[in-house]
């Protein structure tokens, strides 16, 4: 499916016109904590695994949506560091849907200007899905309408500790000096590093918590819940969210 047509750019800060019609209200960059997808199955009398399925859909509903929209970056958490602690059958659904969702849509990413990234440890996965993944990173490498950011095998804590570590061996080489680290430096060696900053945050099915997904980017992330379950989640939710986003001030510690 070719999505509509697209101008890129944000819209003109002076032109009210041009403002209204900018449906990122200023966003660049949105992350979502894809969640209740078993529960959507659970009230549905279904097994956990359709739920799963139908999460999927909505994955693909909402990279059109978002691309739609013109939103230069969209990161989804699609399975976290703590998610192998689930019943190897519901892991290995996951996987499975993962393979068969980079298979089935790699061509409409292309068609469409979508870049793949992967934030994460990814190389734990099966063999088949890295190489999957890697065919996939380099086959969108040059992409430039947006950035679809899957977070897979992802935990922030994983993602910082791996930072620390990277620049532990650069001070140890002595590229680095402990004195001179900064923010920069950390942001630069996350998984994150050529991303945009974090503008909104969206976590589905009521679950009022970040379960370990972009802590350090988050630090002056807008945050929007809803009750929604994942599958449930469409185009209509993502602008209501992107509605409340341009509804608010950000003041970043200033005043
Ligand atoms: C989100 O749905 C999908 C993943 C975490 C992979 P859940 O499977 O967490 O659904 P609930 O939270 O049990 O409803
Ligand atoms: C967060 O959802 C992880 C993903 C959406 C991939 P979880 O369902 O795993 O989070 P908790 O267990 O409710 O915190
Ligand atoms: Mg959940």
């Amino acid at each position: 499916m070719k999505l509509a047509p697209f101008k890129k750019g944000s819209a003109d800060p002076d032109d009210e016109a041009a403002q209204a019609a900018d449906l990122t209200h200023g966003a660049r960059h949105v992350a979502i904590i894809m969640d209740g997808n078993g529960r959507w199955a659970q009230k549905k009398h279904l097994p956990r695994a359709l739920g799963h399925k139908k999460g999927v859909e909505a994955v693909r509903n909402i990279v059109r949506s978002a691309g739609e929209i013109g939103l230069e970056v969209l990161t989804l958490y699609a399975f976290s560091s703590e998610n192998w602690n689930r019943p190897a059958d519901e892991v290995s659904d996951l996987m499975g849907l993962l393979r068969q969702y980079i298979q089935a849509d790699i061509d409409e990413f292309d068609d469409n200007g979508i870049r793949l990234k992967v934030i994460g440890n990814y190389h734990a996965l099966d063999k088949d899905i890295v190489a999957l993944i890697d065919n996939a990173l380099d086959r969108t490498a040059k992409n430039d309408r947006m950035t679809l950011a899957i977070a897979l095998n992802y935990g922030a804590r994983d993602e910082m500790l791996r930072a620390v570590q990277a620049i532990a061996g650069k001070v140890k080489q002595g590229a680095v000096d402990p004195d001179n680290i900064t923010a920069d430096h950390l942001s630069d060696a996350l998984d994150t590093a050529e991303l945009p900053p974090l503008d909104l945050l969206i976590r589905t099915s009521g679950e009022l918590r970040l379960s370990n997904f972009l802590l350090w980017q988050a630090a002056y992330s807008e945050l929007y819940f809803t009750d929604t379950l994942w599958p449930d989640f469409d185009k209509r939710e993502l602008q209501r969210a992107l509605q409340s986003f341009g509804d608010r001030d950000r003041r970043f510690g200033g005043r």
